[in-house]
């Protein structure tokens, strides 16, 4: 069985993070969101992995990820010229894929279970294809499925008015029927070629789609609120270990500090990650907070936020939340006269003040 990650896409629901970076790469609990769906595959016992990339953030997925060693697979980088639909990211991959079946995971999104299971079951079971469900209580804002007697039915795109609660989770599980599939459908009314009525088809040329409904959690990263819970999500899971330089600090709950990093009249309350080489002064890191690598933290409160390497926030009076800094972004006190807010801020950006 092969893996394909979906890692192209326009991003455009996470601007102006993704004006200049892909949304694939912006770290959860400081890791990329999408080397936790490169671990999935390994574990699962996938060595070959194809990713698909945009002409635009394509390169910097590749130095990221390189040839897959660092995860244990084998990486391939397919390119897709254009972000026409999850369909048609599985067209563009036919020549990798071939007629193996195979996993596809949305590289913006995470599955806490992993896909072992999933994989072993379809590999003994052999359906055409095998999708993931999860009940959500917004299900207007997702793929949805309708169930019979344990077959998928009917499955729409972000119907208006849902006949089920069950959303389809980012990753699928494919015999290479799907390509005929993909095919067969015609652009969606947004263009794009929707992986739902290429399974749709399969459904209503009498193939075999099974459901299964996951356990654990599911995000997908796709808006800021997301990613800010699924760093919530993942950083519950982390071990303290304090590499770091800690003078006059204290750690309390579950925190890493990377070694490099130095802490001074700090306190953090975790669950919390303290990049390497970042310097942290008079400050307080609150629960829910992963500072990048490099970043500075001075006499300023930050909690439950992603900062993202080399940025840093200095000086402020009221405590930094919910908020995702880009890289190298400056936040702090202008000495300048007269005294006034001074912004230099990209297209799109939000600012909250107090
Ligand atoms: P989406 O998040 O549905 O699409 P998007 O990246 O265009 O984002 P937005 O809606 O904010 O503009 O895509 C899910 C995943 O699949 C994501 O990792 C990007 C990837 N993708 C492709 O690789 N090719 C595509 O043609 C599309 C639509 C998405």
């Amino acid at each position: 069985m092969k893996g394909l990650i979906l890692s192209g896409g326009k991003g455009t629901r996470l601007r102006p993070i993704t004006y200049t970076s892909a949304k694939q790469l912006v770290p959860v609990a400081n890791r990329p969101v999408l080397f936790f769906g490169i671990d999935a595959m390994a574990r699962a016992g996938i060595e070959e992995v194809g990713i698909i990339i945009a002409p635009e953030t394509g390169g910097e997925i590749r130095e990221a990820v390189g040839d897959g060693a660092q995860f244990g697979v084998r990486i391939t980088y397919i390119e897709q010229d254009a972000p026409l639909g999850l369909a048609h990211a599985v067209l563009t991959a036919e020549p990798f894929l071939g007629d193996d079946a195979f996993v596809m995971y949305l590289g913006d999104n995470l599955l806490q279970g992993g896909i072992d299971e999933l994989v072993r079951e379809f590999e003994e079971r052999r359906p055409d294809a095998s999708i993931l469900l999860t009940p959500v209580p917004d299900p207007q804002h997702f793929g949805v499925a309708e169930l019979e007697d344990g077959r998928v039915v009917r499955l729409q795109e972000k119907p208006p008015e849902p006949r089920t609660d069950l959303a389809l989770v980012g990753v699928y599980l494919f015999s290479p029927l799907i390509h005929d599939a993909a095919r067969a459908i015609e652009p969606s009314a947004r263009g794009e070629l929707e992986i739902t009525d290429a399974i749709q088809h399969l459904v209503d040329t009498g193939r075999r789609v099974e459901p299964h409904v996951v356990r654990g959690w599911w995000k997908d990263t796709g808006r800021l609120e997301d990613m800010l819970e699924a760093n919530r999500l993942v950083l519950d899971t982390i071990e303290t270990r304090v590499e770091g330089e800690l003078v006059d600090s204290q750690v309390e709950g579950r925190v890493v500090v990377e070694p490099g990093a130095r802490l001074e009249r700090c306190t953090v309350r975790g669950p919390a990650v303290i990049g390497a080489g970042a310097q942290l002064t008079d400050a307080y890191i609150g629960p829910y907070t992963a500072v990048g690598e490099g970043c500075v933290v001075e006499r300023a409160e930050v909690e439950h936020s992603i900062l993202l390497l080399g940025s840093s926030v200095r000086g402020l009076d009221g405590r930094m939340e919910s908020s995702l800094l880009g890289r190298n972004v400056r936040i702090g006190r202008g000495a300048a006269q007269p005294r006034a807010y001074r912004f230099m801020v990209g297209d799109n950006s939000e600012i909250g003040i107090l």
